[in-house]
């Protein structure tokens, strides 16, 4: 018997199994309303015409492949700094901001998890219910435990705050809390302001430890609105993380675009933690991936560039608003059955549309249209080519 006989299948990654099942279906008039890609109305996920031209002149002016420093590129850095926490935050206190490159948003919420572990910060993180199902195997990983809070009510088709605000003052001093700080996945479902600032007060009350994902900055509102959270928890006074991902919003994926960011009390916290993120990253993949950071801090330099992106990234907004309003304006018309009017008020590429399980079932086998079993649907899935298809295939299940 040969040393890996014993090795069994792993079960497929829910959301990646899924598209490859999307992927082998021979029907014509399949719907892929799966993956997290924004996509086109052509439903291509596009490299963005700003990424092309800092690759254009990357192409021609780069000199060298030398590795990164093990913390990343300190001009990324320090732009995606102030793009996170503003302008104002970033000039006055970045001294007590530790920082480090990462690979992707997962990366960062990786090693956000093992510093948080490792140096004895908390055994426990809590995750809202429901959320991105990666992260319930992203902190396990890092040594957290993983417990939940209330979030989503799933007969309201609405977000819970009583609910979530009463579970999280419950719980111990120094918790670690994950929130998403805009374009919650899976709902769609965001606090407003006046939530977020009661949230504040009670994790300073409680001395709660704040780790937001940031992963759909720009997706919703705009890039300083949909940093509304973080900018208020920063300015607050709270030691904290942050995970953020370029991923969707630079359109950059497969580049593996990301940092993390942690807010300390002084600017030596800040060094000291800086040393141990660097080496939490040195043994796993030593240095971080040079291309991504390179395309996003020559866009972030040219005024010029930086203003295209900021549009390319307005018209990726808007597709996702339009095509999630026609979806919610057509159920909501034709559907006697459920009243969709929550679709209207979501934040981002995903909404909890409301289907069960079951529903999703029929959907994928009689309809081609495919989404993940919460009944997760990425609108930029949607084109005006498939809304028909899908309000009645929708329509039919019910
Ligand atoms: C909520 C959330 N956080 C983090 C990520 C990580 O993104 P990436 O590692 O691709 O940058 C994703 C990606 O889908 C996400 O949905």
């Amino acid at each position: 018997m040969g040393f890996f006989e014993h090795v069994p299948l792993a079960s497929p990654d829910p959301i990646f199994g899924l598209t490859r099942t999307f992927n082998e279906d021979t029907r014509s008039n399949k719907v892929n309303l799966t993956v997290g890609l924004y996509r086109t109305e052509e439903l291509q996920t596009p490299v963005l015409e700003s990424v092309k031209k800092a690759e254009k002149e990357l192409l021609e002016n780069e000199k060298s492949k030398e590795y990164l420093p093990l913390d990343g590129d300190k001009t990324f850095l320090d732009q995606t700094g102030v793009l996170v926490f503003g302008e104002e935050f970033w000039k006055s206190s970045q001294k007590r901001v530790a920082r480090i490159q990462t690979v992707g948003g997962t990366s960062a919420l990786r090693t956000g998890g093992e510093l948080l572990f490792h140096e004895k910060i908390g055994e426990v993180i809590y995750l809202s219910d429901p959320t991105w199902a990666n992260h319930k195997a992203i902190f396990p990983k890092a040594g957290l435990k993983v417990e939940s809070y209330p979030y989503y009510n799933r007969e309201k088709h609405a977000l819970d705050f009583e609910k979530l605000h009463g579970a999280l003052e419950k719980l111990p001093p120094k918790s670690i809390v994950l929130l998403h700080a805009c374009c919650h996945n899976p709902t769609g479902a965001d606090l407003k302001l006046a939530e977020w600032k009661e949230l504040s007060r009670l994790f300073l009350a409680k001395k709660f430890i704040p780790f937001f994902d940031l992963a759909y900055q720009g997706f919703d509102r705009g890039l300083a609105e949909d940093a509304e959270a973080i900018r208020l928890f920063a300015k607050e006074g709270h030691e904290m993380l942050v995970a953020y991902s370029l991923s969707k919003n630079f359109s950059l994926y497969a580049e593996r675009v990301g940092a993390l960011f942690i807010i300390g009390e002084t600017h030596k916290v800040a060094e000291h933690l800086t040393s141990k993120l660097v080496m939490t990253t040195r043994p796993n993949y030593s240095n971080p991936p040079l291309h991504g950071v390179r395309i996003v801090a020559s866009i972030l330099s040219s005024s010029k560039l930086r203003q295209e992106w900021e549009e390319e990234l307005a018209v990726m907004r808007a597709r996702i608003i339009e095509m999630r309003n026609a979806l919610a304006e057509q159920l909501i018309s034709k559907s006697t059955k459920v009243d969709f009017s929550f679709l209207k008020d979501r934040a981002g590429m995903f909404t909890f549309s409301g289907l069960s399980g079951l529903q999703v079932e029929r959907l994928i086998k009689e309809h081609g249209i495919y989404m993940t079993s919460d009944g997760r649907i990425n609108a930029a899935g949607l084109n005006w080519k498939n809304l028909d298809t899908v309000v009645k295939a929708i329509l039919s299940v019910l």
